[in-house]
């Protein structure tokens, strides 16, 4: 069976939560495969708005399987707080959850890291969410880092943890003049850590392998976006992972012959949150009007977000790094009031025409636009592709016309109806 990815193609929050959700209907196991609390993934359903951080956004249908997969970082506090939240709210999910026992272990010096770290670079900040992911993928890239599975072998309290905290103290004494982490202190949080993921902890590439060969279909979710990507982004101004589906197979172990729809997801206009270059970011007057209009403030943090234009190199860069076989658009109906829309259709750099997203330089872009009258008319209500208003229509044509893929999905609302499906 094929294994289907929700990829961001912008710089995250594109909505992707709201498609995760709607094809999990039809989906036995859903997978978040990079990153961790950073996330922040809302799905309305009814009266009920649901913001996922590190749970899969598939929990709101009761047969589904969520997997955290191993290339996530995840902070035991945060995922307990989320799954003590979600079933207040009546969503089931501990016999639901399954965790990858090689997934890293988020723990709150990494977080001390993250603060202390931006706070010291002022005005040069990266913007990060706080929530220590730099500094846990630091550390498993350096081998400094703790896996879930450690957690339940005996021998890591006695040999493994006394190592890595004498590592991480050094540093936390020595430059940062802060108090040392207790091995006491630490060895209890993470033994009473260990109880609670015990039950969830499964072998991820044996588990989903086998599951896709006996039939069941998986969904992978994306999270952050191509742009925040750490090899394909915007770099400095990135998060710590692969948000791509080189990352959703280094995350899960899933064999890449299993995956078939890579779907990219992108709202009809776009948004940045944190520092970093952003070729197509309107003018702060303008921005506030298109921020205001799609009420775009962080679902994690809730820091105003930075709009602008569709940009079609993003989207191109998008549809080559992760191999894209459909596009979702989401929020078409924030365009709704525009008179005009802009569409930015390509980049010169230094005066030439370049039709790739530079790794470098962005910030000297100049973006090359098309206008298009818009609609004025409101499309909340609309479940069919063909009764857009015609300008609406036009729009979407443009899109995929520059970019070259189908727009297989059309978001006209936050709620799970509010969609317009196929082509
Ligand atoms: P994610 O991180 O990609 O899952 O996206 P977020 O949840 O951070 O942000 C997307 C926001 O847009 C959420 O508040 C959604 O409820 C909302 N949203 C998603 N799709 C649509 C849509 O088609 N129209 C409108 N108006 N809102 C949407
Ligand atoms: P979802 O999954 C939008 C951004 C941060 C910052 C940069 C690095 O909801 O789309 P980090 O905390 O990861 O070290 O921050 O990445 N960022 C996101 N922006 N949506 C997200 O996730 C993000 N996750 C991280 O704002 O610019
Ligand atoms: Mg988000």
């Amino acid at each position: 069976m094929p294994a289907d990815i929700v990829i961001g193609a912008q710089w995250g929050d594109e909505g992707k939560a709201k498609v995760i959700d709607y094809l999990a209907s039809k989906t036995d196991i859903v997978v978040r495969y990079s990153g961790g609390a950073n996330a922040g993934h809302t799905v309305e359903v009814g009266n009920q708005k649901i913001v996922f951080h590190l749970v899969p956004s598939g929990m709101m249908y009761e047969n589904t399987i969520s997997v955290l997969g191993g290339g996530m970082v995840i902070d035991p506090d945060a995922l307990f707080d989320e799954i003590k939240d979600l079933e207040s709210k009546g969503i089931k999910v501990r016999d639901r959850l399954r965790i990858a026992d090689n997934a890293h272990v988020l723990l709150p010096y990494h977080k001390e890291m993250d603060s202390i770290q931006e706070e010291s670079l002022g005005d040069d900040k990266i913007g990060t969410t706080k929530r220590g992911i730099g500094f846990c993928y630091t550390d498993k890239v350096s081998r400094w880092g703790i896996r879930m599975r450690d957690l339940i072998s005996e021998g890591f309290y006695t040999k493994r943890l006394p190592l890595v905290l004498e590592q991480k103290n050094k540093v936390l004494e020595n430059i940062h003049k802060k108090n040392p982490i207790s091995l006491q202190e630490m060895t209890d949080y993470l033994r009473k850590v260990a109880e609670n993921v015990r039950p969830m902890l499964i072998n991820a590439p044996y588990y989903l392998n086998m599951e896709l060969d006996s039939g069941k279909n998986i969904l992978l979710e994306g999270a952050q976006g191509t742009m925040l990507d750490v090899d394909f982004g915007t770099y400095p101004y990135v998060t710590s992972s692969n948000s791509t589906t080189g990352g959703a197979i280094a995350g899960t172990g899933i064999s890449f012959q299993h995956l078939q729809e890579v779907v990219g997801l992108a709202k009809a206009y776009i948004t940045r949150v944190g520092e970093g270059p952003f070729p197509t970011e309107l003018e702060p007057e303008a921005a506030e009007i298109l921020r205001k209009a799609g009420n775009e403030y962080g679902a994690t943090t809730g820091r105003p977000r930075r709009t602008g234009w569709y940009d079609v190199e993003v989207i191109k860069h998008a549809a080559r790094v992760n191999g894209l076989t459909s596009l979702a658009m989401t929020k078409l109906d924030v365009l709704d009031t525009f008179d005009t829309i802009k569409i930015g259709v390509g980049y010169e750099l230094n005066g030439k025409r370049i039709s790739y997203f530079p790794s470098g330089e962005v910030e000297n872009i100049k973006v090359l636009y098309e206008e298009m009258p818009g609609w004025k008319e409101k499309t909340a209500h609309v479940r069919n592709r063909n009764d857009l208003p015609k300008n609406a229509r036009k729009y979407v044509e443009t899109v995929e016309k520059f970019t070259g893929l189908p727009v297989k999905w059309i978001g006209v609302g936050p709620k799970r109806e509010d969609m317009i499906l196929g082509k």
